[in-house]
């Protein structure tokens, strides 16, 4: 209300001097008409009046001349006349004639004004006069007689009148505008009352998400979700690229204060492995989920809870399964939940990776659902959720569950913390309805899941897949405006994040320059040191697309059977969930297929396929990013693929050629790459033509590109927005007054 009082204030001020401005220009304009008049009347007089003025000039008799210039004065307009012979000789007045007003002092002014003045037929001159008594208006008429000027009739105008009349015009104007004023300050400030209030009960219904212009919801919910972004990464401080660990970590200590950060994965950052000679390792697992999510741990705190999975796990922890991590640079807490081998079997093996893993893949998978698994699986997620409720240290902790091996753990940790928050994130896909139908636990995943404050995905279409599938198999309300899910009066909002990469990459800060990695890895190789090099690099897995990815270097060596001899693709395949069957047959196919094509196109010792089927810690994979000439990601599936970021990471000298899978969430960052469908093998073996013949510049151009969006969109920023998120939706829940027996406001929640 004070800016309505300040607005009023200067809107009043601006009407007066307006209306001041208004009124002296009117006041100036009926002076001008008033005079204008006068002389067009006294003009027509004097017209009228010259034979009997004639007559009597001629007779000479100064009485029938004065009681003619009274009969004159009498016209309302006439206060006084006079007549000046040519001498400049007063011949007579009428009794008003001002005394001062001297025939001489006329005609000199006359002479001088005479060029400026208007001459009206019949009427010499006219013009204001200043005299003792005031001021007159003074029209001299000439009197002439066939061509010879007799004298001067002269009469005043009292003009008072017209300033009289001026002022009071000014006056009402005046008025007329403060009241206009009045009216409309009054009108302003009802309608600034109304409007307001009518405003905050519109943006009431907004937040409160009563609105029910379905018709709009689309857009509503879009511009909001772009407010609500730009709003996020205002909140840091800084342009979005400044996302960095101690921005999230600022952010954090700001928006969640005294908490920790709990991250539930599967798999644990550092894996502890009893050597062949008894000394225990530590190994990096080959995850993208980890080379992600542990930088983000890093600069946050707070606990890892995974499966402790390496032979030397249990000897380096402490009473409470707790070991302090990274190795050397202790920062956060590891925390491991031990499996039974049925328990591992039968939960990661079975129900996530034979069940879930190719039930989200479009990749000609069949998905195996077992009860047992099932049950398994039920289970071990509930000791996950109990682990998370144990290393929660107040009501409403910050959980950051994450992946396919934990879909019941949300509900399950929301149950035990009403209070808490948590985001779920899903790193692969996630299938349209009809096909998530085949899972015989659709709703119970569902709804696990559902027990999430915010439900992540890569991409829209996983979102919106996510929500079709909720849609059919659940009684729950989709709110289309906000992009949740709504059930029991609670809200889970569903929203995309693409994943990425630490930017700078502390693997890229620690590896040898560029020219060192090629020749060395040559060598290592067995390669000629010009050489030119492809790459891949995954886990052993069907997603991946290994073996069209090899079919396409086949095709490539028949089409362009120049660089046969001269160009080789180095597989860095680590094995991967080596018990599931699918696994082990993909294992032989890759083999058959490497040495198939290696008896067809090697000679001596060259080998256009190099398999290394072993796992490699990052500092050795990121020497092979950096010595590649072609990087070829071909998954047939993929929610984000990280090798893709990692390889534009890695190289910092801007040259390198990606070929990129269309069905990765990648793709749609990174529409620099070379962007293939990895069935279309004429298209691949094209592409890697195009780019092994790629001049530099464009490697440079498509490069640096490429960098320029990761050091921007990198995993901080990811994270920041998520926790930025939850932290606006915790804000809103205690706004608007949720309290665990009232937990129906949830669903009023924005997106
Ligand atoms: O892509 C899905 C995923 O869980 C990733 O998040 C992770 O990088 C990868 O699979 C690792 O799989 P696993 O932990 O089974 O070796």
């Amino acid at each position: 209300m004070r800016r309505t009082a300040r607005f009023l204030v200067v809107f009043l001020v601006g009407v007066a001097l307006l209306a001041y401005l208004a009124s002296s220009a009117v006041q100036r304009s009926t002076r001008r008409w008033s005079e204008a008049d006068i002389a067009q009347h006294m003009a027509g007089l004097a017209q009228k009046t010259q034979p009997a003025l004639l007559a009597r000039w001629t007779a000479g008799a100064r009485e029938p001349f004065e009681a003619m210039l009274t009969d004159l004065a009498r016209d309302e307009r006439i206060t006084a006349a006079g007549a000046c012979d040519q001498n400049n000789q007063l011949l007579a007045r009428t009794p008003a004639f001002p005394r001062d007003l001297a025939c001489a002092q006329v005609r000199q002014r006359m002479a001088a004004e005479r060029e400026d003045k208007p001459t009206l037929p019949g009427l010499v001159w006219g013009s204001n006069w200043s005299l003792p008594g005031g001021e007159v208006y003074l029209s001299a008429v000439p009197v002439v007689r066939e061509g010879s000027p007799l004298g001067l009739l002269l009469l005043v105008n009292d003009i008072s009148i017209i300033e009289r009349q001026g002022a009071r015009l000014r006056q009402l104007l005046l008025m007329v505008f403060a009241g206009l004023a009045l009216c409309a300050g009054l009108v302003a400030l009802i309608a600034a009352r109304l409007s307001w209030r009518g405003f905050r009960k519109e943006l009431r219904r907004f937040i409160l998400g009563e609105s029910r212009r379905k018709e709009f919801l689309p857009i509503v919910a879009d511009v909001r979700e772009l407010v609500e972004r730009i709003a996020a990464e205002r909140e840091m401080d800084g342009p979005a690229s400044a996302w960095n660990p101690q921005h999230l970590k600022q952010a954090l200590v700001r928006h969640f204060p005294g908490e920790k950060v709990m991250v539930l994965a599967n798999r644990e950052p550092y894996i502890h492995e009893r050597g062949s000679d008894g000394t225990v390792q530590i190994r990096h697992p080959a995850s993208g989920l980890v080379a992600a999510i542990e930088p983000v741990l890093r600069a946050c705190s707070g606990v890892w809870i995974a499966h402790g999975s390496g032979s030397a796990d249990r000897t380096v922890v402490d009473n409470k399964d707790h070991v302090r991590v990274p190795p050397g640079e202790e920062s956060y807490e590891l925390r491991r939940v031990w499996l039974s081998e049925q328990e591992e079997r039968g939960y990661y093996y079975g129900l996530a990776n034979e069940g879930l893993w190719p039930l989200c893949h479009l990749a000609h998978a069949r998905p195996i659902f077992r009860g047992t698994d099932w049950a398994t699986y039920e289970a071990v997620n509930r000791r996950f959720a109990e682990a998370v409720c144990e290393e929660a240290e107040g009501e409403d902790p910050v959980v950051l569950v994450q992946d396919y091996h934990f879909a019941l753990v949300p509900r399950l940790v929301r149950e035990r913390r009403p209070r808490a928050t948590i985001i779920t994130f899903w790193h692969i896909p996630w299938p349209n309805g009809e096909h998530f139908g085949i899972c015989p636990w659709r709703a119970q995943i569902l709804q696990g899941m559902l027990g999430s404050s915010i439900m992540g995905f890569h991409t829209r279409q996983h979102c919106n897949n996510f929500l079709d599938s909720v849609d059919r198999y659940l009684e729950a309300r989709i709110d289309r405006e906000q992009n949740s899910v709504v059930q029991h009066g609670r809200a889970t909002l569903v929203r995309p994040y693409p994943i990425s990469i630490e930017w700078p990459s502390r693997w890229v800060a620690s590896a040898p320059p560029v020219p060192e990695c090629r020749s060395g890895v040559r060598k290592e190789l067995g390669l000629r040191e010009d050489a030119l090099l492809g790459l891949g690099v995954d886990r052993l897995d069907y997603t991946k697309g290994i073996e069209e990815r090899l079919l396409a270097v086949e095709r490539f060596l028949e089409r362009f059977p120049a660089y046969t001899g001269r160009f080789s693709f180095v597989q860095m395949a680590a094995p991967s969930r080596t018990l599931i069957e699918r696994y082990r047959q993909l294992d032989e196919t890759v083999e058959r297929t490497a040495a198939r094509i290696n008896q067809r196109f090697g000679e001596g010792a060259y080998q256009p396929i190099i398999l290394l089927r072993a796992h490699h810690e990052p500092p050795q994979v990121f020497r092979y990013y950096r010595a590649a000439d072609l990087c070829y990601v071909s998954s047939l599936h993929d929610g984000m693929n990280l090798v893709a970021k990692e390889f534009a990471a890695a190289r910092d000298d801007e040259r390198g050629v990606l070929l990129l899978s269309q069905f990765t969430g990648a793709a749609r960052e990174m529409s620099e790459a070379l962007v293939v469908n990895p069935y279309d093998l004429e298209e691949a073996s094209a592409a890697m033509a195009r780019a092994l013949a790629m001049p530099v510049e464009e490697q440079r151009e498509r490069m640096r590109a490429m960098r320029a969006f990761l050091a921007e969109f990198n995993v901080y920023r990811w994270a920041g927005r998520m926790l930025m998120d939850a932290a606006r939706l915790r804000r809103k829940e205690t706004l608007l007054g949720r309290s665990s027996d009232d937990i129906s406001s949830l669903r009023r929640l924005p997106k």
